[in-house]
């Protein structure tokens, strides 16, 4: 007789199966935040329910409010596909039910990390005796890069800021382009450094740092500095230039970090290596699996060069916890939590799985059908694509032939139209005070065929929203 756990995971994997490989006939939940809610509000009743039963209500109440981001044609934000590969490593990774804080502990889920990082650390090229931190995603990555950061221009100031804090400390100047992500600025804001505390470098039109100011801005600085680039921009995909940013940078003997959530995965390709050149001159990244490695969520990964100064910042230790001694790696050591999921496994699998060459397709494909897509809607007179797609991220407006309020209304309502429609899910953002339709191209299945059907479908809600205007 199969135990209740056996029919339970079989059931499991079933559902999950059946949720991935039916296509859906929206690619929208059907159910939005408050329907979702209000459907599931209930008292917690007193008695057990039957395990096959909680398993059969969570899906009737969950499916209906999810958002189809593992489908081919989601582009919204910046979102990986969730590859079954990682979602099945991540099965087991719950199964096991690993508390991943140290090699004692765990010392599986310690030597798949150790293992996985070197690899991460060759497919991006950066160097090979760096330390790598398993977080949640790029915005703990940044944190705890910031935080290494933080803990060693202050030490070479003479000022301990693990042990003292910043009270009295050498206070420390923040470069930061103007179109950084957001989260970095909530990394500074959790690091007592202040999100408004900084000294912003204006941008060019594609949000990359201009070298000139840059260079005009350090030339008056002194003391304690750390420099935060970035590699893809959030809406452009652009690069910073950091083979002229980052020597500017250690002139001064300012931590460089940079912020390369998905951009990073240029590194991997030989086609796309040419947008980031110098970049491995840094002294910190971060970036994610869950968007371009399509591991599921959560996994994203704090790389920083000096091992002592990244220790220094997460170290967490106690006459209880085990002593990591020469040649053992406790992960712990390189992330701020004690307790969490055993993220390396499921890092391991897609990197095992996919192989360089895999990695290589993955980025070359989510970028040719980026240019494809670009290229389509370039074709229509007043379709402006606003960006140089130079990545997988396209953002374009519609009625170049309106005045700027009306093209921004105009810009909305593709948006929503095609929200409705379902075919293929896309958001908008602002851009130079503008509105834009954002198309992020971050899915394994994203072929040319989903591409084509993209650009058609989007360039169709064109006309659509135009002939309304003109009924
Ligand atoms: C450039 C950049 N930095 C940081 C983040 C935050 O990443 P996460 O949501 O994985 O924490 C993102 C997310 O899209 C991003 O694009």
């Amino acid at each position: 007789m199969a135990s209740e756990t056996e029919i339970l995971f079989t059931e499991a994997a079933r559902l999950a199966s059946a949720f991935r490989l039916v296509e859906p006939e929206l690619h929208r939940p059907t159910m939005q935040y408050r329907e979702c809610l209000a459907a599931l509000t209930e008292d917690l009743q007193e008695e057990s329910v039957a395990a096959d039963d909680v398993l059969r209500r969570l899906v009737e109440k969950a499916e209906p409010g999810l958002h189809h981001m593992v489908r081919p044609r989601f582009f919204g934000w910046v979102i990986g596909g969730s590859h079954p590969m990682g979602v099945a490593a991540d099965f087991l990774t719950s199964a096991w039910g690993q508390n991943a804080g140290n090699h004692t502990a765990s010392p599986a889920a310690a030597s798949f990390e150790a293992v996985a990082a070197t690899w991460l650390l060759s497919v991006l090229g950066l160097p090979e005796r760096s330390s790598v931190g398993f977080v949640t995603g790029a915005t703990v990555a940044n944190f705890t890069c910031l935080a290494a950061a933080r803990g060693e221009v202050l030490r070479q100031a003479g000022w301990n800021a693990d042990a003292l804090g910043l009270f009295g400390a050498p206070p420390i100047t923040v470069l930061i382009g103007d179109d950084a992500h957001t989260t970095i600025f909530s990394a500074l804001q959790f690091l007592g450094l202040g999100h408004d505390r900084v000294v912003r470098i204006p941008t060019d039109m594609q949000g990359r740092i201009r070298t000139g100011e840059f260079e005009k801005t350090l030339r008056n600085l002194s003391g304690p500095i750390i420099a935060v680039l970035q590699a893809g921009q959030i809406n452009t995909g652009a690069f910073d230039a950091f083979a002229d940013l980052i020597p500017l940078a250690q002139q001064k003997a300012a931590w460089v970090h940079v912020d390369g959530a998905f951009g990073l995965w240029a590194r991997a390709s030989p086609s796309a290596k040419h947008l980031c050149p110098g970049v491995e001159l840094a002294d910190s990244w971060a970036t994610d699996g869950h968007k371009w490695l399509q591991t599921p969520y959560d996994s994203g990964y704090a790389i920083v060069k000096n091992e002592t100064a990244h220790r220094r910042a997460m170290t967490i230790t106690a006459s209880y916890l085990p002593i990591a001694q020469e040649g053992d790696r406790d992960p712990s050591h390189y992330v701020p939590e004690l307790s969490r999921r055993a993220r390396g496994f499921t890092t391991w699998a897609m990197l095992k799985y996919l192989g360089r060459s895999g990695v290589v397709e993955l980025v070359d494909r989510c970028c040719l059908a980026a240019r494809f897509i670009a290229e389509r809607l370039s074709l229509e007179p007043d379709i402006e694509v606003v960006n140089d797609v130079v990545l997988n991220q396209i953002i374009c407006r519609f009625g170049a032939e309106r005045s700027s309020s009306e093209a921004d209304e105009l810009t909305r309502r593709v948006i929503h139209r095609l929200q409705r429609e379902g075919i293929i899910f896309v958001t908008g953002a602002k851009w130079r005070q503008r509105e834009v339709l954002r198309i992020s191209i971050c899915n394994y299945q994203t072929d040319a065929r989903e591409a084509e059907l993209a650009a058609q479908t989007i360039v169709t809600a064109f006309h659509r929203e135009r002939e309304d205007d003109q009924a």
